[in-house]
């Protein structure tokens, strides 16, 4: 399976009655807040595929509750997260914006696929290794291990073309495509094999205070993680105190100059300037210079995006609204597959009287 860089796809024009191809993605409401690896790893692939794709975005609610979750505190995440997604500039006009659960089509193809999965194959999972590392295989939920699955399942109810992720979901994505062909191979060709879109550039955005490893909400240490609804002067903190490497030049290396490369992958992103331009901008200047500038692109960057989230938060209707569109157009996406699946696997369609 490759790894897609930038599928390029001729805009249809609008009228013209062709379907543009199809791009899916979820993401867990498991934080108060996005962090900078969701939203460079993930979100902002998001945004820009909206342009020529027919994208479906959702709240992986039922994800989330893979591993306990307080009810009010995921209520109030997952309406955060869909204000973050239409802050970040997914276009509830041109997205499919939905929770999970709202389509339960998702739950239902998965238990179809968990007949197809094999216990050894779900068992190599490496997210499931990790996750249920820390509290013993014992002790994680049957839900965390055939979770997958679920993923598999929110990704082939829409036959969609490409899959924005970040590097950590390659493998669920392999399997996602390994169920696809064995459900097409022994019933009949159903579904389309999806691609993974990974951007190199961003697929690893690491944490300041340990740029070796992934910038992830269990990280140790809250400094080495930018939160998009952290106070915007907490952030430029952050930056500013970001471990930088032995040496004082501006340079990318990610084996020598982790944190500096990692920076500047951060800046490049938000900016749009190239990583060698930006290079050549400091060439002679030291960390500090580079990293009080950071610091000011990113207080730049977060301010209006912090402000837009709390504004839809505060208009709940609205907000609502959105989920509600965005599940109608989704549900008929998937309950036509779903019915395909049913009626393949030899189940007796129901009569309405
Ligand atoms: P998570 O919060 O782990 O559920 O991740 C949500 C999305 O963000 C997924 O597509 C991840 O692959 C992506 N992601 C999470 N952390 C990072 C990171 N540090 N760098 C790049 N992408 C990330
Ligand atoms: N598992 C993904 C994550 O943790 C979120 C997710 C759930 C997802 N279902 C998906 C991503 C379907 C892409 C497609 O980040």
């Amino acid at each position: 399976m490759s790894t897609s860089t930038a599928p390029q796809v001729a805009a249809s024009g609008s009228g013209t009655g062709t379907a543009r191809p199809r791009v899916l993605s979820g993401i867990q409401p498991t934080a108060d807040s996005f962090h900078f690896g969701n939203y460079l790893g993930a979100l902002r692939q998001w945004v820009d595929l909206q342009e020529n794709y027919e994208p479906f975005f959702f709240i992986a609610d039922q994800h989330a509750i893979t591993v306990e979750q307080d009810p009010k505190v995921l209520r109030d995440r997952c309406l955060r997260a869909a204000a973050q997604l239409i802050a970040a500039g997914v276009d509830p006009e041109r997205s499919a914006i939905f929770m999970q659960s709202h389509v339960p089509a998702h739950a239902q193809l998965s238990w179809v696929l968990q007949c197809l999965t094999g216990f050894g194959e779900a068992r190599r999972m490496t997210q499931f290794k990790d996750k249920s590392a820390k509290g013993g295989e014992g002790a994680a939920s049957v839900g965390l291990f055939t979770y997958p699955i679920l993923m598999s399942s929110d990704i082939l109810l829409y036959r969609p073309h490409y899959v924005p992720v970040g590097e950590d979901q390659r493998q669920h994505l392999e399997l996602t495509r390994d169920l696809a062909q064995r459900f097409n191979h022994r019933y009949k060709k159903t579904f389309r094999l999806p691609e993974p879109y990974i951007l190199k550039a961003t697929a690893k955005i690491t944490d300041l205070q340990e740029p070796t490893a992934k910038m992830s909400k269990s990280a140790s240490s809250a400094n080495g993680i930018i939160d998009m609804l952290d106070d915007p002067k907490v952030s430029a903190k952050k930056i500013r105190s970001a471990v930088t490497d032995s040496g004082s030049e501006v340079r990318f290396d990610t084996a020598e100059k982790p944190g500096v490369s990692n920076l500047l992958t951060i800046y490049s992103a938000l900016t749009g300037t190239s990583i060698e331009e930006l290079v050549g901008q400091y060439d002679g200047k030291g960390y500090g210079d580079f990293k009080k500038d950071l610091a000011e692109v990113v207080v730049e960057f977060v301010t209006p995006f912090r402000n837009r989230t709390l504004e839809l938060l505060d208009d709940k209707e609205t907000l609502n609204d959105v989920l509600a569109s965005g599940a109608a157009k989704a549900s008929a996406v998937a309950e036509r597959t779903l019915a395909d699946v049913y009626d393949r696997v030899g189940f007796v369609k129901p009569v309405s009287r």
